[in-house]
């Protein structure tokens, strides 16, 4: 089965183990000689921890050095990295990363999935998790400042103010009749800066997320304004079960990322006939340049479908047969992250 052809429910519940299924094939496998080397590669990365941490070095220095090996590892044994990803996961040195109070919610997925909402509010700094980092163990703290300055945040924080300028763009543009739609809203901790919202200058910002937490955050969050906190999600809208009308700006992020080529295809074209005319569409994904990949997939249990310039294009070539459209891919600043755009001609 080709790695792109397996299309996941895309509904909720976005377990490593679906998302591994789905980027990892079977034969990409390259036989035993390569896992007895990437084993022995593996354990060796392992070991050099333990030492460094026996010898009391600075855990930036220990948490940098192995997110750099398991970053190669994972790139040069490719093929039979899902067969290392449990080998570093029961290692009795991760409990030393786990410290970090972000890898651990990670790891342990309180919310029963991955990349919950409370996750990314670590990578904001948001007050909501202070206590939390405060009651920390000092390393867990120490290994948090680390994390939190992973070039991965510094781009996710990039992307929420990234939003926040293309929401406030729209709502300058369109005027008061500006509507937009946030897919997998989480807390829509982008609306938390957004000029046209505080002004009222929106008419209506619908939040949609599968989590009732989340919901019901974003619900208690933004009372009294024009936000519309509502359950739903990516199979709800392809089902079209939720009568939503129309949108000047629809965007997602932190979606993609766990959505198969199909599901994502599908979804950019529902999205695209939610559309007023000259209205836009973004999605958002993290790109393969992503240099903490390795320690996301195992000492996180994080798995992220990671995307090229190639595939992102892929997945807008394939959504707008038949429309006129001004189409965009461009990376984030430290291309961790990637944007697709797709604006409807009026
Ligand atoms: C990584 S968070 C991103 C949240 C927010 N968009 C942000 O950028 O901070 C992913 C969010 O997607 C939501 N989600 C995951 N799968 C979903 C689905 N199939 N339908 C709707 N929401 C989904 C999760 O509940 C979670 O809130």
């Amino acid at each position: 089965m080709n790695r792109r052809e397996f299309a996941f429910d895309g509904q909720s519940l976005i377990t490593p183990e679906a998302v591994h299924r789905e980027i990892f094939s079977p034969q990409e496998s390259s036989g035993e000689h390569d896992l007895v080397e990437a084993k022995a590669q593996v354990a060796l990365t392992l070991s050099v921890a333990v030492q460094q941490v026996a010898a009391g070095q600075e855990p930036a220095v220990i948490i940098d050095r192995l997110i750099k090996s398991l970053h190669e590892t994972r790139a040069r044994y490719y093929a039979v990295w899902p067969e290392l990803v449990p080998i570093v996961q029961n290692h009795p040195v991760s409990a030393y990363f786990h410290e970090d109070p972000f890898t651990r919610w990670s790891f342990e997925k309180p919310r029963g999935y991955s990349g919950d909402a409370h996750l990314i509010d670590f990578i904001y700094g948001h007050p909501s998790v202070a206590d939390e980092i405060r009651s920390s163990s000092l390393l867990g703290q120490t290994l948090h400042r680390y994390t939190y300055n992973a070039p991965s945040a510094v781009a996710v924080r990039e992307r929420r103010d990234l939003l926040t300028r293309y929401v406030d763009q729209v709502a300058a543009e369109k005027g008061p009749e500006a509507e937009i739609l946030t897919i997998a809203a989480g807390h829509l901790r982008e609306a938390d800066r957004s000029v046209a919202l505080k002004q009222g200058a929106i008419k209506r910002w619908v939040a949609l997320d599968q989590d009732p937490m989340s919901v019901g955050a974003t619900a208690r969050d933004f009372q009294g304004t024009c936000v519309e906190a509502i359950d739903g999600s990516v199979r709800s809208m392809l089902t079209r079960s939720q009568d939503l009308g129309t949108f000047d700006f629809i965007y997602a992020a932190g979606l993609y990322d766990y959505l198969a080529d199909k599901v994502a295809i599908k979804l950019t074209q529902t999205c695209l006939d939610r559309l007023k005319p000259g209205g836009m569409f973004l999605f958002a994904n993290f790109s393969t340049e992503v240099p903490d990949d390795g320690y996301m997939e195992t000492i996180m249990n994080w798995t992220l479908l990671l995307r090229s310039q190639s595939e992102m294009w892929n997945i807008i070539n394939e959504s707008v047969a038949g429309r006129d459209v001004e189409t965009e891919v461009k990376f984030g600043a430290n291309r961790n992250i990637i944007y697709g755009t797709i604006k409807l001609r009026t």
